[in-house]
């Protein structure tokens, strides 16, 4: 391929966004959160009470979904069917729903295909599970991220706070990390994985600009 493509996948909450974030605009590169899609097809199916397991359900639904990006400051900001949902999204309703959502095959492929185009031109810096092993298997730098887990819900929970989250607990945080990191990755459709040629960067221990000089590092000789 012409266009260059970083592919970050990892665990939940482990700073892949942040990463993705400060290469993209580092490089100039376009950055696509590929989780933010996932997000606002759970928010659709909860508020439209959509049947995960009935197949003409989901179906429909997903024909009813348009998904845009609008860039701010490297935000990488989703519009669901025009509408800004990128706060809703991060709540614990659609967090406690996702993964049972994405783990749907039909919703998979939706928005693999989706991805796909996104990358077919552009320099990209994507972030997600599947991302190196299956949406973009030819990416010419992979990263797969990982953290100790309390370090993780701790950010998370953190996060949340600094959002006005006065209700979720640390302790709900850290379930619902552990509980998505089991279901991404015994799910049957495209579970996350190391792809064999990704690069392993555990950040439990390294800060945010330590983490982009080890991801430029492994870029630049692409550039
Ligand atoms: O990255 P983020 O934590 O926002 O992703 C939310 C959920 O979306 C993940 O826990 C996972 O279930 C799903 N996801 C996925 N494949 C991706 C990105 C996210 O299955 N490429």
């Amino acid at each position: 391929r012409k266009n260059i493509v970083v592919a970050i996948d990892g665990y939940s909450s482990c700073g892949k966004s942040t990463l993705a974030k400060a290469l993209a605009k580092k490089l100039g590169f376009i950055y696509i959160d590929s989780g933010a899609m996932y997000r606002a097809v759970t928010l659709y199916f909860i508020r439209n009470e959509v049947d995960i397991t009935n197949e003409a359900d989901v179906k429909d639904a997903l024909q009813h979904i348009e998904l845009n990006f609008h860039s701010r400051d490297y935000e990488s900001h989703i519009l669901l069917n025009g509408e800004e949902v990128f706060e809703e999204i991060r709540q614990m309703p659609v967090s406690e729903s996702v993964s049972e959502v994405s783990a749907h095959k039909m919703v998979r492929h939706d928005m693999v295909k989706q991805q796909q185009r996104m990358g077919k031109s552009k320099n990209i810096v994507m972030d997600g599970r599947d991302i190196g092993t299956a949406v973009f298997e030819d990416a010419q730098v992979k990263f797969f991220m990982t953290a100790d887990p309390k370090i993780r819900a701790e950010r998370r929970f953190n996060e949340l706070v600094s959002k006005g989250d006065t209700v979720t607990t640390l302790e709900e945080v850290f379930e619902n990390l552990a509980h998505r990191d089991y279901a991404d990755t015994t799910r049957v459709e495209s579970p996350l994985t190391r792809a064999e040629d990704a690069i392993i960067l555990d950040n439990t221990e390294l800060t945010e600009q330590e983490q982009l000089n080890f991801a430029l590092e492994r870029v630049e000789p692409f550039l």
